[in-house]
């Protein structure tokens, strides 16, 4: 067995009892109550789902098993001649909650080699879809064309016991994670680079790969890792990560799950709100001929928007309090690799502009950036400035996250998901309004 497996294992052995006493002995212990605003109000709030991966504190942002991003930058071991974390040390701790040593990332990185060719057919059905298709579209037919490689369900149907379900759903979510930058980068070369594919590196690690597949040069490697780190986990709540884990709740198995998170990342409030700021700032960009704004000339621009009855994309938050953590290593990597970069000014002195106006403006509760705020124009910068594909980058981490997740809903037997839901009636009898 590879040693993240035994890790992993022996970590399962030693988390279940925890889970058991919980549900046996304190069971019927209250956790929160729910108010018809919550109810009506996408559960906003409702404490209803656990998950040990990672946690978001309102103030503080996410930690993910217990560290926070500053914390997971320094400590998981590096890429030699990089500044940033091998990806596969990221999927140790998330895995395990353990930061990995150089010798287990090396382990790591030599089984995930062997485990990442993909299909041809993968690329026939990419071929197959029409020319305009959008590329998260076809990200997550990719992901579902794979679905008959499932290990899982092959196991599940010779029978095996509910207990083992977490071993092949370990493979599946391995085999489909290893493939997944390659998957994307044959969507972008094949939909933006004349169709002209460069062929995976097998020497290279998963970030190293990314960045050689899209044919861009260093320090874009680091881009890629730090992309797929940051976007891999926001805890259970929000919708790319619940929507994978409803679906792994019906033993449905991860190659349906993660084509499933794909389809809820690409709504605009959610994964796309990144290729929404460019798109928003481009606008500017356009009306302002190409001129940088000045202070007076933004606040406009944001207050038409919001005047328009548009969201200004790339600010707010349903749980963050705060600016994200997220958005600040981002902005951390844009001071040191593109400070003068015309963009990167226009993002910075949103930073400054937005959240008085949203406090003014008095609707949104976290009038701070988020993470899509800054992730646009790193790629942009990079070369890739087709914004449509952004969404796609941010998939590729976030399955690393929800498939950690699945992993650990199959080890601890968590049940299928059923809340209940009520009518508007309903609603009024217990709001006093109707006899
Ligand atoms: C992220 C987001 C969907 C969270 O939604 P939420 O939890 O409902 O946020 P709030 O409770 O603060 O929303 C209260 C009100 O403020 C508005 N609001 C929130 N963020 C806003 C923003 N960036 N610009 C304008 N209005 C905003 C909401 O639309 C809502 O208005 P309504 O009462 O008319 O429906 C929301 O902040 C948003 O739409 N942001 C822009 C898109 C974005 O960046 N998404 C990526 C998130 S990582």
């Amino acid at each position: 067995m590879a040693k993240l497996k035994e890790k992993l294992q022996k970590k399962i052995e030693n988390w279940r009892p925890r889970t058991t006493r919980l549900l046996k002995d304190y069971g019927t212990v209250k956790v929160d109550e729910v108010t018809i605003q919550q109810v009506i109000g996408g559960m906003r709030g409702v404490k209803s789902l656990t998950t040990d991966i990672s946690y978001l504190d309102p103030y503080e942002g996410i930690r993910f098993r217990g560290y926070t991003i500053p914390e997971c930058l320094e400590k998981l071991p590096k890429v030699p001649g990089g500044e940033m974390p091998y990806v596969e040390g990221h999927i140790y701790l998330l895995l395990t909650g353990e930061i990995p040593s150089q010798e287990d990332v090396q382990e790591v990185l030599e089984e995930f080699k062997g485990r990442r060719k993909v299909p041809s057919y993968v690329f026939d059905v990419l071929r197959a879809l029409p020319e305009d298709s959008h590329p998260m579209a076809m990200f997550s037919a990719a992901v579902l064309a794979m679905q008959k490689e499932s290990v899982y369900v092959k196991k599940y149907n010779e029978g095996i016991s509910k207990m083992d379900f977490w071993d092949p759903t370990y493979e599946d979510a391995v085999n489909l994670l290893v493939r997944l930058p390659e998957i994307a980068a044959y969507i972008y070369r094949m939909k933006y680079r004349n169709n002209e594919i460069i062929a995976p590196d097998p020497s290279l690690d998963l970030g190293g790969n990314f960045a050689h597949m899209m044919g861009i040069g260093e320090p874009y490697d680091d881009v890629a890792r730090l992309y797929f780190l940051l976007h891999s986990d926001h805890e259970s709540g929000n919708v790319s990560a619940h929507t994978g884990h409803l679906i792994a709740s019906a033993l449905s198995d991860m190659y349906y799950a993660i084509s499933g998170l794909i389809n809820g990342l690409a709504g605009p409030l959610h994964g796309l709100a990144n290729q929404e700021v460019l798109r928003w700032i481009q606008g500017v960009m356009d009306k302002m001929g190409g001129k940088t704004p000045s202070e007076e000339e933004m606040k406009k621009f944001v207050w038409d928007t919001l005047n328009s009855g548009q969201v200004i994309p790339g600010f707010g938050h349903a749980v963050l309090r705060k600016t994200d953590p997220r958005y600040k290593a981002q902005r951390d990597f844009c001071l040191k690799y593109l400070p003068d970069d015309p963009i990167f000014q226009y993002v910075d002195m949103l930073y400054k502009v937005v959240p008085p106006i949203l406090k003014e403006h008095g609707k949104a509760k976290n009038p701070w950036p988020n993470v899509d705020a800054q992730s646009g124009v790193i790629q942009w910068y990079y070369g890739v400035k087709e914004y449509d594909f952004y969404t796609v980058l941010f998939g590729v981490g976030r399955a690393i996250g929800v498939a950690a997740n699945i992993v650990w809903d199959r080890a601890l037997g968590y049940p299928i998901e059923r809340p209940k839901s009520l009518t508007t009636d309903m609603l009024e009898e217990i709001a006093g309004i109707k006899k």
